[in-house]
């Protein structure tokens, strides 16, 4: 657990004239040309930059005492749910740093690229193998990203079709929010259905909307009230016989890889968060990675380039070298090929589970999750009584009568060594937190979890305030959450007079 202690200056306080953790030696041969001589000179900076000046032990101190002010899956439990924070294994991040895949330039001529193409192509089949899809584009840089490719190529796919009526995407309300945005970004008019009694989406809802308005309706299974939706081949049917599509959000994945597969259920397109069901990083925005997979249908519309497999007889074994998609291609989504060293994790990640290491996977991650709803049942009961599958959605009201909030039980549970739930998602449920173990914790990580949402229910009974104070054992404690969002000091100045005007 984090421990408070004396406040960090930044590096920028901590400089002072002359300090260098490193001396150049001067430059002992001709320079061929400055490169003031080669730019512009409106260009040109007036005075240097104003970078600290810090010797090398306040250097590594400096960064060595923020990243212990960090929580992380490598420090303690990280329960929050729909973003799958799952263990990340230190062999991905050893196979990552190989010379020849964190040495490779990215433009390197194929024939210098065989080994780092020939991964590319087989996390290709992989990802094709788990989700039933024909092919598969690895560029898009996270779940955001693949969603809005997914609704370029719908948009593509009706435009080829001479179908330009289909305007409208169909979107639960229990969705993740990048569901409707990245609709909506793809130029689509955004549709709500609800959800049922048993936490599925409305199917009687989607009916009404099946008709020749509608381009594609976006489906996360499990849902992001942690269900498996039943129906979800009734709404494949009339999606498709109303000449729609159907999309797969996949960033609950986790739950049933190894398992189902997305294309079995009816799915025509889909994205895959890398960084939950396979182990890569989070990195908050980046970089993560989501690759889009396609039914045969809709592969003409992959953006590129493309990694192609040819067996040459000359030679032995295949060649792999990057190809161009076709005319018909919603084109280059990303630059270069993608956040390789990413898909160099997950690749590793696959092939150390292996088929029956990955179902063991979304098994254990659901065993987790449905061991720590029964735990919590007491203070914080499911929304919906049924089984759950990776995460459970929980309603926080039994605080209300204390005058306390979701937000007060997840700033608690800081104080003891937890990172929060997520909280007030799915926006449907009142007080939502919402729990996702994920398949590595050990069985007593999840019962002291249990164990300190029930310590502070017991607290909020007897000393409200207590609970309201928290955290108070974390090097900050509770922010101005309204200025933090609306008047954000994201900048240092070395004086009052170099701070830049409002607005
Ligand atoms: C259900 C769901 N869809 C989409 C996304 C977006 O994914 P990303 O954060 O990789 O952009 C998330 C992220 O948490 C999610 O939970």
């Amino acid at each position: 657990m984090p421990v408070p202690d004396a406040p960090e200056p930044l590096i920028f306080e901590r400089s002072r004239p002359g300090r260098r953790a490193l001396r150049l030696p001067e430059i002992d041969v001709p320079e061929p040309s400055r490169p003031e001589d080669d730019l512009p000179s409106g260009w040109l900076r007036a005075r240097p930059p104003a970078l600290p000046e810090v010797g090398e032990p306040e250097v590594v101190r400096h960064f060595t005492r923020l990243s212990r002010r960090n929580f992380a899956v490598d420090t303690g439990m990280y329960p929050l749910g729909s973003c799958t924070m799952k263990y990340n294994p230190k062999i991905n991040d050893t196979l990552a740093g190989l010379d020849g895949f964190a040495g490779l330039h990215p433009s390197a001529p194929d024939a210098l690229a065989q080994g780092a193409l020939a991964l590319l192509w087989e996390l290709e089949q992989d990802l094709c193998r788990l989700t039933g899809m024909d092919a598969f584009s690895l560029q898009p840089a996270a779940g955001a990203h693949g969603e809005l490719v997914g609704m370029l190529i719908a948009s593509a796919y009706h435009r080829a079709r001479g179908d330009s009526a289909r305007r409208r995407v169909v979107v639960p309300d229990a969705a993740h929010g990048t569901n409707p945005a990245s609709a909506a970004m793809a130029g689509f008019e955004v549709v709500e259905v609800g959800t049922d009694a048993r936490g599925g989406i409305d199917l009687e809802q989607v009916r009404a909307h099946a008709d020749g308005r509608l381009a594609a309706l976006m489906l996360t299974n499990p849902n992001t009230l942690g269900l498996f939706e039943g129906e979800v081949r009734e709404v494949a049917q009339v999606v498709h016989q109303a000449g729609g599509l159907l999309y797969y959000d996949g960033a609950n994945l986790n739950a049933i890889v190894g398992r189902a597969r997305p294309a079995d259920m009816g799915f025509d397109v889909c994205h895959l968060n890398l960084h939950k069901t396979f182990s890569t990083p989070h990195g908050m925005g980046g970089p993560g990675a989501g690759p889009v997979g396609v039914t045969r249908r809709l592969s003409p519309y992959l953006p590129g380039p493309l990694v192609r497999r040819r067996d040459v007889p000359a030679v032995a074994g295949p060649r792999y070298a990057w190809d161009d998609p076709g005319p018909e291609s919603i084109g280059r989504v990303r630059a270069l090929h993608g956040n390789f060293g990413v898909l160099v994790r997950a690749y590793a990640y696959i092939r150390a589970n292996g088929g029956s290491g990955l179902r063991e996977v979304s098994g254990h991650a659901v065993l987790a999750a449905n061991y720590l709803a029964a735990l919590l049942r007491p203070w914080l009961p499911a929304s919906h009584d049924r089984i759950c599958m990776h995460e459970v959605v929980t309603d926080g009201r039994a605080l209300a009568p204390h005058g306390l909030r979701a937000l007060d039980l997840c700033k608690a549970l800081l104080d003891r060594g937890f990172h929060a739930p997520t909280m007030y998602f799915p926006l449907i449920v009142p007080e939502a937190l919402m729990f996702e173990p994920t398949e590595t914790e050990p069985r007593e990580a999840i019962e002291a979890l249990a164990a300190a949402v029930g310590e502070i229910v017991a607290l909020a009974e007897r000393d409200p305030e207590a609970v309201r104070q928290a955290p108070t054992q974390t090097p900050v404690g509770r922010v101005d959450e309204a200025s933090a969002a609306r008047r954000p000091v994201l900048r240092w100045y070395p004086s009052e007079g170099d701070r830049a005007p409002e607005g």
